[in-house]
């Protein structure tokens, strides 16, 4: 019996937890089913087509129905769906791929680490960082210091690096060993009139205290996203890095740089590390790694910290970490073929390019209006706050759920964006043209006006 559209749906409402969605309003609503893609659109089942001005879940780079990537992924299942990367063994898609980011990884990375999730990697760079501080003799080094606003994903550790308290309550969470200094906004944390590189050595100097508070003996590691995400697009403010990194090295920090979002093209460049000039000692990548054709993430492990892992050998055994699925040679497939096609198609330098003009446009056509607080990012990654009185910058109560209002309004016009608190975030597949992102704002644009007319009508 063929399965309809309905039955998919109400399977879906009966027997799946969703991630990041109320359990008790999905019991109740049916889903959008997204079937199919091309390029920058995707397709629901009832027919609808969107622009996906978010790659999914920013990750979708390549953009959809790439079929060098499928065709990759289904030879490679032909010829060896698996074997696993334990105890030595290897397979010939992981170690080409493990070589391949060698080479492009920014900094000077000199071994790669498998996972299939940014937040695995995420936990894999925590047990990195406390295996590296034992085999130097330094038990105590353990803390690790992240931002207010960061994502670094769900799991344990990684949902504990993450500075959002809706992570947390209801978890038990962060653990134990967890810091969070000030988020980067300067448009929220700054004190008013306060310039951006002032802004920049503040949270430099909020970062040594917290370490000197610490103790720098029991601080191990500094975690952040290049440009922070899901906290809204929150582009680190002028000098920010420079004023961050140098207390670093000063306290012998190490510094994880989450790539996850930043990395494979976003900000015009390979690595939000090339692009802020950042050499971490460990870097977290996924999403646009794969183009998120199959699931994989990668730890890029500095020269400097695996000639230490290597020491560890001696004293620890065998590395005792690893996932069943670390270097699946089916994601590794689909991470050679992606890369190709990136480096084929030109896409870092199309999302430089188109970048700049999606930077453009939006601040053009929505820095003045009336509900826009500030117009946010870099190559294509972007973001639009929406604040209830501009003049006297007053955020909208989160509980309004405006920026959700508005997703509604531009899902209904065929244009998906992302609500991220009261910002609409933007990270379309790097294929997108500058037509496309004409069409992109205009949408945006008519979306707008109509949710400034509904409460303009509701206040009235
Ligand atoms: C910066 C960053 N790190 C880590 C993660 C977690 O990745 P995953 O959802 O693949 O576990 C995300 C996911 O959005 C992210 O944006």
């Amino acid at each position: 019996m063929p399965v309809t559209p309905a039955a998919v749906q109400e399977a879906d409402r009966r027997a799946h937890l969703h991630p990041f969605t109320s359990a008790a309003d999905h019991a109740e609503a049916l889903p959008r089913v997204m079937v199919g893609g091309e390029g920058i659109r995707v397709r629901d089942s009832a027919g609808h087509e969107y622009v996906d001005a978010m790659a999914g879940l920013w990750c979708v780079n390549a953009g959809y129905g790439r079929s060098e990537i499928a065709d990759a992924v289904a030879a490679q299942a032909r010829r060896l769906p698996y074997y696993h990367t334990f105890s030595g063994m290897a397979n010939e898609p992981s170690a080409r791929l493990a070589e391949r980011l060698v080479e492009l990884a920014p900094g000077d990375m000199s071994k790669v680490f498998f996972g299939s999730s940014g937040s695995e990697t995420n936990d894999t760079q925590v047990k990195v960082v406390r295996y590296y501080h034992n085999v130097l003799g330094q038990p105590r080094k353990k803390k690790i210091i992240a931002r207010k606003g960061a994502y670094h994903g769900a799991t344990l550790a990684g949902a504990s690096m993450s500075g959002m308290a809706h992570m947390h309550r209801g978890f038990d969470l962060p653990l134990a060993g967890f810091l969070h200094v000030g988020s980067p906004h300067h448009y929220w944390q700054a004190p008013e009139g306060m310039s951006e590189r002032d802004f920049s050595a503040s949270l430099a100097d909020e970062l040594e205290q917290t370490i000197l508070r610490e103790g720098p003996d029991t601080v191990a590691a500094f975690i952040a996203e290049p440009i922070q995400g899901a906290a809204g697009v929150v582009v680190p403010p002028e000098g920010y890095f420079e004023a961050i990194v140098p207390v670093l090295r000063k306290y012998d920090v190490l510094f994880i740089a989450d790539e996850v979002i930043c990395g494979f093209g976003r900000l015009g460049r390979w690595w939000g590390s090339d692009y802020y000039g950042l050499e971490p000692d460990l870097v977290s990548t996924a999403k646009g790694l794969t183009s998120g054709y199959v699931p994989m993430s990668a730890c890029l492990i500095s020269s400097k910290v695996w000639e230490v892992l290597r020491q560890g050998s001696a004293e620890y055994g065998p590395f005792a970490h690893g996932y069943t699925y670390s270097g699946h040679p089916l994601a590794a497939a689909a991470a050679l073929a992606n890369i190709d096609f990136i480096s084929a198609e030109g896409l870092v330098e199309n999302a430089a390019d188109v970048g700049s003009h999606l930077q453009a446009s939006l601040r053009d056509e929505f820095a003045d209006h009336p509900l826009v607080g500030e117009v946010r990012g870099v190559g294509l990654i972007a973001g639009v706050e929406l604040v209830e009185d501009k003049a006297a910058k007053k955020p909208f109560e989160l509980s309004r759920g405006v920026a959700r209002r508005l997703h509604e309004i531009l899902m209904d016009a065929g244009l998906i964006c992302r609500p991220v608190f009261n910002t609409l975030t933007f990270s379309p597949p790097l294929v997108i043209t500058r037509d496309d992102v004409d069409a992109v704002v205009s949408t945006f644009a008519t979306g707008l006006d109509r949710l400034t007319d509904e409460l303009s009508a509701e206040r009235a």
